[in-house]
């Protein structure tokens, strides 16, 4: 009988590893990866040439910094097939994301790159603590997103049953659900957020639900946000890291048994963090934007690619693969307001302490003459009384200056008229004048 989740599946050799022998693994896929970039990819041939840099250079993991950086313009300005590394009949399939403006950035995958992929996913399951022969609930959307197909090939291959459901329509959702009874979903944690609405509207307890392990990720999630999805559902919620760049979801992920940050499979993606100011790499531990360099790519192999997102490298626990902290945002979403920094997630944050909240928000951003001014609409859980409202949001306004040093606005909105998330939620609305 499967117990929830801390049973053991047998893992693969390389996730109990010395630092020894991933290093060496490193270090001749490295040597590969930059041989194959360089030879086959013209995109990277004029990037080398023009930083003086030769894939001979590379001796050891070090030498890594001395090639350049890669960033998402560099695909915008070779869209759509030009900086891939194969054939073009040798292309298997292709991804792309959504821009929100022009055209999207195109990511491309052989056969080989789509087994690799569907193994790191596998092994992503199993470290949340799913296991072979459970029902796997896909709620990710399906199509050029790699969420929905990323994870579905992953359950496939770990021997799962696969559910394929993709985002949206929420009621068939639990309904299905409630029908198939799977004892894992895989979905954004704000998508996850509406489910458990429609739970509660339907008059269901979400709490008696097959589902014991949820797989959330594709956005940045707070560990509050965590603890109100565990409770919710009473499921372990656990963190999955990716981007279509580097491959899609199951670039990294947490261990259920451990909830300490997300193993990075290094055997396939070469993590640096560096200073999002000088591009120097920083040492384990401190906080920078999160590089990547794929390690055994065949169609699109990734150098040195600026994430923009920010975190931190911590040395293995459950794995011997090191970790990065859970990510609190992207430079990108980075408020500054009145010359403070502040994330989405430092606000949910301050939203879930707050009891009378829900943990629906979005943050307005507008400018009354020449002060900048954030209002964060939120709503009250269930039908509160006016002084109940009144009480929450004054909670919130405290919390806010308190921890995080800026004053807000809050505005308590009626019970769903923040626009519930099918896949990634947009916390921020800009509504700033152009300066
Ligand atoms: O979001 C891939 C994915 C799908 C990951 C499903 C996990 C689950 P993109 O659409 O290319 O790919 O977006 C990548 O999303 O650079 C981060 O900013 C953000 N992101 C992804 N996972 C997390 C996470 C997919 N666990 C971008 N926490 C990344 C925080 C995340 N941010």
């Amino acid at each position: 009988m499967l117990t929830r989740n801390h049973d053991h599946a047998p893992l693969d050799a390389i996730e109990t590893a010395s630092r020894d022998e991933i290093t060496a693994l490193q270090t001749e896929r490295m040597r590969r990866t930059l041989g194959h970039a360089y030879a086959n990819s013209s995109f990277y041939r004029a990037q080398f040439d023009a930083a003086g840099v030769h894939p001979d250079d590379f001796r050891t993991l070090n030498d890594l910094s001395k090639f350049p950086f890669t960033v998402k313009q560099d695909l915008r300005d070779n869209y759509p097939f030009g900086m891939f590394a194969v054939p073009r009949e040798e292309i298997a399939r292709l991804h792309a994301s959504s821009g929100t403006t022009g055209k999207p950035t195109v990511v491309a995958y052989t056969k080989n790159d789509i087994d690799m992929w569907a193994q790191c996913v596998a092994r992503s399951i199993r470290a949340a603590g799913g296991r072979p022969g459970d029902i796997v609930h896909v709620a990710y959307g399906y199509g050029l997103f790699t969420g929905g197909l990323g994870a579905h090939y992953g359950a496939e291959k770990l021997g799962c049953t696969v559910v394929p459901v993709s985002g949206g329509m929420t009621e068939r959702q639990i309904m299905l659900i409630e029908d198939f009874k799977p004892r894992v979903i895989m979905v954004t944690p704000s998508y996850m957020l509406s489910i458990l609405d429609s739970y509660r509207k339907a008059g269901l307890d979400p709490r008696a639900s097959s589902l014991k392990v949820g797989i959330f990720g594709a956005e940045p999630w707070t560990n509050a946000m965590r603890t109100e999805i565990e409770e919710a559902f009473d499921m372990d919620a656990v963190d999955i890291f990716g981007l279509s760049e580097v491959i899609g979801p199951g670039v990294a992920q947490e261990c259920v048994e451990t909830k300490d940050g997300l193993h990075i499979w290094e055997d396939h993606f070469y993590p640096e963090v560096i200073d999002p100011a000088t591009g120097e790499v920083l040492p384990e531990g401190e906080e920078g934007e999160l590089v990547f360099t794929s390690l055994t790519k065949e169609a699109f192999p990734i150098i040195r690619y600026r994430t923009r997102d920010l975190t931190r490298l911590l040395p293995g626990t459950a794995r011997s693969m090191r970790r990065m902290e859970k990510v609190t945002g992207r430079s990108d979403d980075m408020i500054i307001l009145r010359g403070v920094n502040v994330f989405p997630t430092q606000i949910e944050e301050q939203i879930l302490k707050c009891a009378a909240l829900a943990p629906h928000y979005e943050i307005v951003l507008s400018r009354q003459g020449r002060m900048d001014t954030m209002t964060v609409r939120c709503e009250c859980k269930g039908d509160a009384e006016a002084g109940a409202r009144d009480s929450a949001a004054r909670e919130l306004v405290h919390h806010v200056k308190s921890v995080i040093g800026v004053s807000t606005l809050v505005e308590i909105v009626e019970t769903g008229s923040i626009a519930r998330s099918e896949g990634k939620a947009k916390r921020v609305r800009d509504e700033r004048p152009a300066r």
